[in-house]
């Protein structure tokens, strides 16, 4: 069965029962701040599943395209993905357990022809301590529907997931009452985690099982929620009918209501009865993946699934306007590509990532015209970011070269590759494993942290809303940057100060003291000593100062920042500096920072002034870009 029969009969039959059909929200939530991107069936539904009247009435379904970051480390197994369309169906204050039960059922037994013997279902056990009773009503209609097909259900309490492993299933038992942190739905989860005002309520899974052997490696006894990938989670009913009180107290809503989700992917692959949801519904991109690398998918199916599904939720994420970057949303399309990259990498396929969308998208050009008509967009997005990172990679790689020469990276250096580089630090991993090099990870941890604490003082300090990210190309604008400023005290003297700073991957602004407008040959001037000292290479380096020691060399400081009593200061030149001999007194520029910076000004590139303005009396901007 294909993703669009499925999406079909499931909106036609819920429409034959009364539903009005709705089109999917964008991955983007609108007027919702609480998430950064669809997750879900019911996000979009919030306020009426909290009592407000919808204006298509009290059914509603839908397919809703979804998209989980908490998946991405995940996928690599046979199930996971991180974008995936949810089928949706609601009650707003209508039906109830007695109608939806029954109904998933005939769905998943009459139109998609499941065998009613390969299905598993679950149900809440209670939770005595915030008094929320045991769903009886779910097991008992579960109960009924298998004796219609001739099956004896049994009924299993297994509380906790544990219980489940260490007691596993017996006999004909098939309905199993797990706790809250499996049969309880919220958008923060368990009961405990609800903040009030939250809606949530006890749901009811099913559960589709392949047959295949257990691995013990998950636990000693298979049961529903055990993750050997023998059972499948196939569609959830959560009946949300309770409200979260501030004194941490449930109190029922004014409705009674119906959110069922159900994944279309593993439903269409328990059709098919291949455990495998990406080899059913990420097929077209497997195939193109085979071609491109000549590899089969048998033979290394976690980087095919990794590779295939990254595409697909980036394609979608860019198709509703997340353009790859290093803020909020865009973080993640740029970690998807990226992640995307290094798989292919491995499957021996060095470019070309874009050639994937087509492939991604074809089967949904019906259900998402807007998604498909823009795949040429997406395509180049693609392109354009698999060739920066590549570039990335390459510069970093000759810097692994250089520091690779002994027995040991030490942290230090894997943490410059990453700062300066870009160079994620599982690619120094791989690399070093590949030449049988230790990494000092403990030592990388420790400057991670060193960096990031630093950071929190210069974002205390000196930059004041300074750096939007620790981004590579916005690390270059923040050395070009120190450059700048001492090169404007050069050509106007040194009573220029600096009055303030922002740095983001486009372009750097500063703002600083003095009266008039530059002239073009002034702005010349300081183009180009900035480029100089960059074409110079100068070393750029860190010190840990007492805050009289920095001030007694004149570093740089903000005008009426506060400093701590020992401050991070960074050098730039001269060029025979080394961290253990800084030479102060010959440094080109110091100043008190946090950083990052670049560990030597070459790497920084063509330094340009776009944008000389008055911002207030005695106070000049500049925005400058590096070309
Ligand atoms: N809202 C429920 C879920 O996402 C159906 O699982």
């Amino acid at each position: 069965m294909t993703s669009g029969e499925v999406r079909q009969k499931y909106l036609e039959f819920f429409k034959a029962r009364g539903h009005v059909v709705v089109p999917s929200a964008p991955l983007v939530p609108q007027n919702d701040s609480t998430t950064l991107f669809t997750g879900s069936g019911m996000q979009p539904m919030i306020g009426y599943l909290l009592g407000a009247p919808h204006p298509l009435g009290t059914r509603i379904t839908d397919s809703q395209k979804s998209f989980r970051t908490v998946d991405i480390e995940e996928v690599g197994d046979n199930r996971h993905t991180t974008f995936f369309e949810m089928l949706g169906n609601w009650s707003l204050g209508d039906y109830f357990k007695q109608e939806q039960l029954p109904w998933f059922f005939e769905f998943l037994t009459k139109e998609i022809g499941l065998d009613p013997k390969r299905l598993y279902v679950t149900a809440f056990i209670g939770d005595e301590k915030n008094k929320l009773p045991r769903d009886t009503d779910s097991a008992e209609i579960w109960k009924q529907l298998f004796k219609e097909q001739g099956i004896e259900a049994e009924v299993a309490l297994l509380g906790s997931e544990a219980e489940g492993y260490a007691r596993g299933m017996k006999g004909s038992e098939r309905i199993f009452y797990y706790d809250a942190k499996k049969n309880w739905w919220s958008r923060a989860g368990a009961p405990e985690n609800m903040p009030a005002g939250e809606p949530g309520g006890p749901d009811s899974e099913v559960f589709y099982d392949f047959g295949t052997p257990h691995d013990p490696k998950f636990g000693k006894h298979c049961h529903p929620n055990c993750d050997c990938g023998r059972f499948l989670e196939i569609g959830n009913s959560v009946f949300m009918e309770y409200l979260k009180q501030p004194d941490g107290s449930f109190v029922p809503l004014p409705k009674k209501n119906v959110d069922f989700g159900g994944g279309l992917e593993r439903i269409m692959s328990a059709a098919a009865n291949i455990p495998d949801v990406l080899a059913v519904c990420h097929l077209s991109i497997l195939n193109k993946l085979e071609e491109l690398s000549g590899k089969t998918y048998e033979s290394n199916a976690p980087a095919f699934r990794i590779v295939a599904d990254h595409i697909k939720a980036a394609s979608f994420l860019i198709g509703d306007g997340v353009l790859p970057s290093n803020t909020e949303r865009g973080y993640f399309v740029r970690r998807l590509l990226r992640r995307a990259v290094r798989y292919a990498d491995q499957l021996g396929v060095s470019a070309g990532l874009e050639m994937l969308v087509d492939a991604a998208l074809e089967s949904y050009a019906d259900a998402y015209p807007e998604t498909y008509a823009m795949r040429g967009t997406i395509q180049k997005e693609v392109a354009k970011e698999e060739e920066k990172f590549r570039k990335t990679l390459k510069e970093g790689l000759r810097e692994f070269e250089k520091i690779s020469q002994g027995k040991t990276i030490s942290g230090r250096d894997a943490f410059l590759l990453f700062s300066t580089y870009g160079f994620p630090f599982e690619v120094t991993l791989e690399l070093s494993k590949e030449r049988g090099l230790a990494v000092n990870d403990e030592e990388f941890k420790a400057e991670m942290k060193k960096h990031q604490e630093l950071s929190r003082t210069a974002s205390a300090g000196t930059f004041k809303g300074g750096l939007a990210d620790s981004s590579e190309q916005t690390t270059r604008l923040h050395t070009a940057h120190h450059l700048l400023l001492k090169a404007l005290q050069m050509v106007l003297g040194p009573t220029v100060k600096q009055r303030g700073s922002n740095i983001t991957q486009e372009r750097l602004r500063i703002d600083f003291s003095w009266n008039e407008k530059l002239t073009p040959e002034q702005i010349k001037r300081v183009e180009a000593i900035v480029n100089e000292k960059i074409g110079e290479d100068l070393p750029v380096l860190r010190s840990e100062l007492a805050r009289e020691e920095a001030e007694k060399l004149h570093a740089e400081h903000e005008f009426g920042a506060k400093y701590p009593e020992r401050v991070s200061v960074y050098s730039i030149g001269p060029k025979s500096a080394t961290p253990e001999h800084p030479q102060f007194e010959k440094a080109f520029s110091i100043e008190f920072c946090g950083g990052p910076h670049v560990a030597h000004t070459g790497v920084i590139g063509k330094f340009k002034i776009k944008k000389e303005e008055a911002v207030a009396a005695g106070i000049r901007r500049i925005r400058g870009v590096i070309e």
